[in-house]
């Protein structure tokens, strides 16, 4: 099996082993299984002389690349496939393996020292890891957030305090990684209370052993994307998600239902305050704390009356913001990304398109609660004018593509306005059909009275 060939199965990699599948100077390996990795590997693919691994992928990403199976959390298999096809650029999809330190494992393996790796090492994606670390790292270098207080079963009737002092809503924080659920925001005063005990009692593990509690920031949220090499960085395009999983952001919350890019109110005078008051300190930060980060910072911003703060940062791209974004980046990420990694980031002309991106996410009946998976998906071959990015998706014995995830599969397009981009993402996620797919209606709603 060569890659860049269109191939429906993925790679057992193991049965290979021994034989040399390709040597060419972009073997590039996407970890992760998502629709951010499939608009990544999408993206990478058009890169000349490039040939796109993704481990271990979904139906989606064995269209432009090979899909080989092994899990982002094996870093000895990643290293022996790196070792043995060759591998030059690693780029990491996730939080987690970033968090587990797998960059620090690249650098600290003399056979590896040839491998470029995106993701900041394991101190740096404690930016992501945790929101104790966040908050202490944006005191300390003078990033606009919100004002905290971090309490454990130590200080408990301090928290308490903290809780009376701000104005409901309530916003509590788990420390760590909680897979996106970690966030409560409360109303009441007494169930907050109630709340922060069964947090701190485990209620997510032991990523709320410490929980961050947050006055509540008014306005409205952009994703922002820096790529660093340390040294240097650029403004990748900026896009706004939509959280909900209903349309006018009722309901519960979700990876992400949706994206636009770019955002009408993140206008050139906003996004200069975004680089002076956020990012340059931000790395500046970064370079005092002796960390070494090439990769990418993900900036969750609140736009309060033009000024911007920080609700979280991320130490990867956005899901479903990247299937918008890459749409949007002209020229070569591969060129990008190998600069980044060798810290030449200044040399290499990097430029966004003008068009405005529209991304709709279809996702499975039930979710973001339980769901059904093994759902045969039809219309995708008949899709015009779009882009689709499948976000949970796999083969089944018959080689039909079924669903595989919550979120299923997003579709990206473009026009010169957000109401022609959503024309014609709607238009064609109409031709999309499995039992229990369903997908907001107003993703850009929002922007377009805005613009
Ligand atoms: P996070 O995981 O930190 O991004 O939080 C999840 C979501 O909670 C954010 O996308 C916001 O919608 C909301 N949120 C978090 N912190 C705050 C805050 N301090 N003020 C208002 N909303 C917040
Ligand atoms: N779309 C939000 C995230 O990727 O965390």
């Amino acid at each position: 099996m060569y890659p860049g060939e269109v191939q429906k199965e993925t790679l057992d990699w193991k049965a290979v082993q021994g034989q040399h599948i390709t040597a060419v100077r972009k073997n590039i390996l996407v970890l992760g299984s998502g629709g951010r990795e499939h608009a990544l590997a999408w993206k990478l693919a058009q890169s000349e002389g490039a040939h796109v691994f993704i481990a271990p992928g979904n139906a989606g990403t064995a269209e432009v690349g090979v899909n080989v199976n092994i899990k982002p959390s094996d870093f000895k298999a990643i290293k022996d496939f790196c070792l043995k096809q060759e591998i030059n650029l690693v780029v990491v999809g996730p939080e987690q393996p970033l968090v587990d330190g797998i960059v620090d494992f690249f650098k600290g393996d003399a056979e590896l020292k040839g491998v470029k790796i995106i993701g900041p090492d394991k101190q740096g994606a404690q930016l992501e890891g945790s929101k104790a670390y966040a908050k202490d790292f944006m005191e300390k270098y003078g990033v606009p957030t919100a004002k905290c207080f971090k309490v454990n079963k130590d200080n408990l009737d301090e928290g308490y305090k903290f809780l009376e002092s701000v104005e409901a809503p309530y916003v509590l924080k788990a420390d760590g990684l909680a897979a996106g659920k970690g966030v409560l925001i409360i109303n009441d005063l007494k169930e907050a209370k109630d709340e922060l005990c069964q947090m701190l009692d485990g209620k997510f593990g032991a990523a709320s052993a410490t929980v961050v509690i947050e006055e509540f920031l008014k306005g409205i949220e952009v994703s922002v994307f820096v790529l660093t090499d340390g040294e240097h960085y650029v403004l990748l395009p900026e896009a706004k998600d939509y959280k909900r999983i209903g349309d006018g952001d009722q309901g519960l919350n979700t990876g992400g239902m949706g994206a636009v890019s770019p955002v009408p109110f993140c206008t050139p005078e906003f996004l200069n305050r975004v680089e002076e008051r956020i990012v340059v300190p931000t790395l500046n930060g970064l370079k005092a704390e002796g960390i070494d980060y090439k990769g990418f910072i993900f900036l969750g911003l609140m736009n309060n009356g033009g000024n911007p703060y920080v609700i979280e940062y991320n130490v990867r791209m956005g899901d479903p913001e990247t299937e918008a974004v890459m749409t949007r980046i002209e020229g070569d990420l591969a060129d990008l990304l190998m600069a980044c990694a060798d810290g030449r980031l200044d040399e290499v002309h990097y430029a966004k398109s003008e068009k405005t991106a529209v991304t709709v996410m279809m996702v499975s009946g039930g979710y973001p609660e339980a769901y059904k998976k093994g759902m045969i998906m039809s219309g995708l071959d008949n899709l015009k004018d779009v882009v689709a990015f499948h976000a949970g998706t796999a083969f089944d014995d018959d080689k039909h593509i079924v669903t595989a995830g919550g979120r299923v599969i997003a579709v990206t397009a473009h026009g010169d306005s957000i109401e022609e981009a959503r024309d014609i993402a709607y238009r064609e996620m109409e031709k999309i059909h499995f039992e229990g797919g369903n997908y907001r209606h107003d993703i850009g709603l929002d922007l377009m009275r805005m613009q």
